[in-house]
């Protein structure tokens, strides 16, 4: 089993290449099934999703092809409308193809994903939104079975700003008859993306970005050939992160700064230095970080998908910090691990209490999660000795050659088979 070995104390200095977003191009993949012709999608990151995501597509009849970040997706000859459980079980954002195979052949199977570490993550608002777009909706063998001859726009109100319900919903309503209206729709910058792409196809989709969206649904959409996924925010972050509680001074290129408005306020909260240069975006720190604290919250608020690197950044920062995760039921998988490296940190409910211990030490530790496991390689950066983490599947998840970029900014980090 794969792990990666870390040597803690190393300053991280110079240039890093942000990768595109896995969670734009996920759903961007997914709304390539609405287009009879062949989608060209590039700035992929080589990721295990990425790679699952195309699995899915080619299992359910579309030609695919894929190499150096780019993917050549034919959905004209779809066969199937069932995607397969053992992939579905793999990477729960499979359950982005059920809009789009009930928009265009009226039919979608898709096994119910499940819940994973950081929540039950139950699709019960996308399912809703379906029905009132007029599918019909039946459970059998731990799959959603959705048929509609053809969907019929609605307006539509969430419970909560669903990023995936959100997604399957715009791509269900671009082929449907008549407008659908998303009220309390979600905001990331990934819903803006895949609206640009569907847009581009010939879709009809206004207000992507705010929490009302409005989709006319088309006829048909047409082949995009030249759709460029945009970098990845979380990516980024992390990076800034490891930048700050190494002391480090990192320019980060590619990354978009106001994806990141949150996240950058708090490292300036915490006293990091993060500047706009014609290049990219350089975050430096040389004094002390200062506690904080930090509630999540749907976009543009604090990112969930930080929450666990921050923390990382508050064990050893004297003070309390307090970190409050309010969009996962489950998101502090971290912590156990955290403290067998020596923090400090108890958890009440969606509430962690961080005290700031002088140093971590370094330790053999499990990832639980893709964003518990990045955190658990930024703390071996910063702890004392060596750190091996392992299960780190999770990180091949998310993270494009994680340990190649940490490397060439200075970091002792390398995979060990
Ligand atoms: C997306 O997941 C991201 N994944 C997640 O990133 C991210 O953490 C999350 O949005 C929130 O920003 C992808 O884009 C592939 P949600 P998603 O639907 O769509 C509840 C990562 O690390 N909910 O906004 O599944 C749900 O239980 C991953 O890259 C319902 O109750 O997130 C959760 O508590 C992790 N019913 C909350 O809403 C529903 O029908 C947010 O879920 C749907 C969601």
């Amino acid at each position: 089993m794969a792990k990666i070995a870390i040597t803690g104390g190393q300053r991280l200095v110079g240039s890093v290449n942000i990768s595109g977003s896995k969670n734009a191009a996920l759903p961007i993949l997914a709304a390539c099934l609405l287009v009879p012709g062949e989608n060209v999608v590039c700035n992929l990151p080589k990721l295990l999703d990425v790679k699952t995501m195309l699995e899915v597509l080619k299992c359910l009849g579309a030609r695919i092809k894929a190499e150096k970040g780019c993917a050549w997706i034919d959905a004209s000859d779809i066969s199937h409308f069932d995607a397969p459980y053992k992939l579905v079980r793999q990477m729960r954002a499979s359950v982005l193809v059920m809009g789009p195979l009930l928009a265009r052949f009226g039919k979608a199977i898709v096994p119910l994903p499940g819940g994973c570490a950081i929540g039950l993550r139950p699709i019960d608002i996308h399912l809703k939104a379906l029905e009132q777009l007029g599918a019909k909706i039946i459970m059998h063998d731990g799959c959603v079975e959705a048929t509609c001859s053809k969907l019929k726009g609605q307006k539509l109100y969430f419970d909560f700003p669903s990023v995936g319900a959100t997604e399957n919903i715009m791509m269900a309503a671009s082929l449907a008859e008549g407008q659908t209206i998303i009220h309390d729709a979600a905001m990331e910058p990934e819903i803006v993306d895949l609206a640009n792409f569907l847009n581009k196809a010939g879709a009809s989709i206004s207000g992507a970005g705010t929490n009302r969206i409005e989709i006319n649904g088309v006829e048909r959409l047409n082949p995009v050939v030249d759709y460029h996924v945009i970098p990845d925010r979380v990516e980024a972050g992390t990076y800034m992160v490891a930048a700050a509680i190494t002391k480090g001074n990192v320019l980060l290129k590619d990354c978009i700064l106001s994806h990141l408005d949150a996240v950058i306020a708090k490292l300036r909260e915490a006293g990091v230095t993060v500047t706009e240069e014609s290049e990219g975006v350089r975050v430096e720190m040389s004094g002390e970080i200062s506690p904080l604290s930090i509630k999540t919250m749907p976009y543009p608020g604090f990112p969930t998908d930080m929450q666990a690197q921050f923390m990382t950044m508050m064990t050893t920062v004297p003070g309390i910090s307090i970190i409050v995760e309010s969009v996962f039921e489950n998101r502090f998988m971290h912590v156990s691990e955290l403290c067998r490296m020596g923090a400090d940190i108890k958890v009440d409910g969606h509430t962690s209490l961080i005290r700031g211990v002088p140093f971590l030490s370094g330790a053999p530790i499990v990832a639980t999660d893709l964003r518990a496991s990045v955190a658990l390689i930024l703390a071996g950066l910063i702890a004392k000795g060596k750190t091996k983490v392992m299960e780190i599947h999770y990180l091949d998840r998310g993270y494009e050659y994680i340990e190649d970029k940490l490397s060439a900014l200075g970091a002792i980090i390398k995979r060990v088979e």
